[in-house]
C-alpha cells in the first residue's frame, strides 16, 4: 500500500537521498521496526535484538518505569517490559528516543533552537496521545510517536538546506505568512513533503508517515486516514496554541477536519488542561 505520491517528486526525492547520508536511523531501530512490523515475529526476536543494545535497554527501563506509563510495580527487565507493554509500546519507546537524537544541533532559526522544535514535537506527541484517549482509540501509543514525528520534515529541511530555513521561520514569524507557502516557494516543497518521504525511505510505519505528510493538510490524504490525519493536525494546533518551544502564531486551522473527530468542545478543553502535567512527565522521560 502507497500513501504517498508527493514521495516521488524529484526534487523531495533528491534532498531525501542527501539527508540519509546525513541523518541515518539507528540501526537497532530500523531492526526493531522491522521486527515489530513482522506478523511472524514473536516476542523473542525483540527481546534478542534489544538485549545486545545497552543504552537502549537502559532508556526502555527508564520509560517503562515513569510516571508516563505509571505501571504499579518496578519493572526490572526488558523481558518483562516487553511482556507487560508489548511489542508495540517497546518498538515505540526505541523509535521515540532515537527522535529526540535527530533534534540535536544548532539553532533552528535566529528565534528559535533544534532543542525548542524538539519540545514541540514531544507536545505535539502529548497531544495526540490525549486525544487518542479521549476518542478511546486503541492505537494511543502508536499516535504519540505519530505526534512526536510530524515534523519530521523540518529536520530534514534543517540538514540540507540550514541557512535558508532560518530564514524562511524568521519570514513566516515576522510576516504572520503560512510557513508551508514560504517553504513552497524556497523550496519547491514543504516540511510535510520531506517528512513523509523520509519516513517511507525509513520504512516506517503508515501511521508515521501521515502524521508527517498531513498534518497541516489533513484532508489531503485519502479518507480512510481522515481520522489520524485530522487527529495530528488538532494535536499540531493545540500544541502550537500552548507555545512550548517552537510555535507559528499564524498556522492555518482545518475547521472541516478537526470536526470529524467528533470531540466536543468541553471535550477539547479537557485534554488542553490536561496537557500540562502530562507533558512535565514526557519531558522528564525523553530527555
Ligand atoms: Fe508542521
Amino acid at each position: 500500500m502507497t500513501i504517498v505520491s508527493l514521495a516521488n517528486d524529484v526534487k523531495v526525492a533528491k534532498v531525501i537521498q542527501q539527508v540519509t547520508q546525513i541523518a541515518t536511523l539507528p540501526e537497532v531501530t530500523a531492526k526493531i521496526i522491522q521486527i515489530v512490523e513482522d506478523p511472524k515475529a514473536t516476542a523473542r526476536d525483540l527481546q534478542n535484538l534489544i538485549k545486545h543494545d545497552v543504552a537502549l535497554s537502559a532508556k526502555i527501563l527508564k520509560v517503562v518505569n515513569s510516571a508516563f506509563y505509571g505501571l504499579p510495580r518496578q519493572v526490572s527487565s526488558v523481558d518483562r517490559a516487553i511482556v507487560l507493554l508489548g511489542l508495540s509500546t517497546v518498538k515505540n519507546i526505541a523509535v521515540a528516543t532515537s527522535m529526540a537524537k535527530l533534534f540535536n544541533g544548532r539553532e533552528l532559526s535566529k528565534r528559535f533552537t533544534s532543542r525548542q522544535l524538539w519540545q514541540h514535537s514531544l507536545a505535539c506527541g502529548v497531544f495526540c496521545k490525549l486525544l487518542a484517549q479521549a476518542r478511546k482509540m486503541d492505537n494511543v501509543d502508536d499516535l504519540f510517536v505519530g505526534g512526536l514525528m510530524h515534523d519530521l520534515g523540518l529536520v530534514v529541511e534543517k540538514q540540507v538546506f540550514s541557512k535558508e530555513l532560518g530564514e524562511v521561520i524568521e519570514k513566516a514569524w515576522k510576516e504572520k505568512t503560512d510557513l508551508n507557502t514560504l517553504e513552497q516557494e524556497t523550496f519547491e516543497a514543504d516540511h510535510q513533503a520531506f517528512g513523509i518521504a523520509l519516513a517511507t525511505k525509513w520504512k516506517f510505519p503508515h501511521l508515521f508517515q501521515l502524521t508527517t505528510g498531513y498534518h497541516h493538510q489533513p484532508l489531503k490524504a485519502s479518507e480512510q486516514y481522515h481520522e489520524i490525519t485530522s487527529l495530528a493536525h488538532l494535536a499540531d494546533v493545540l500544541a502550537m496554541r500552548k507555545k512550548v518551544g517552537f510555535h507559528m502564531e499564524n498556522t492555518p486551522i482545518d475547521a472541516e477536519a478537526i470536526k470529524l473527530l467528533g470531540l466536543s468542545d468541553e471535550q477539547i478543553q479537557e485534554v488542553f488542561d490536561a496537557f500540562d502535567e502530562k507533558y512535565a512527565a514526557a519531558e522528564i522521560v525523553m530527555n
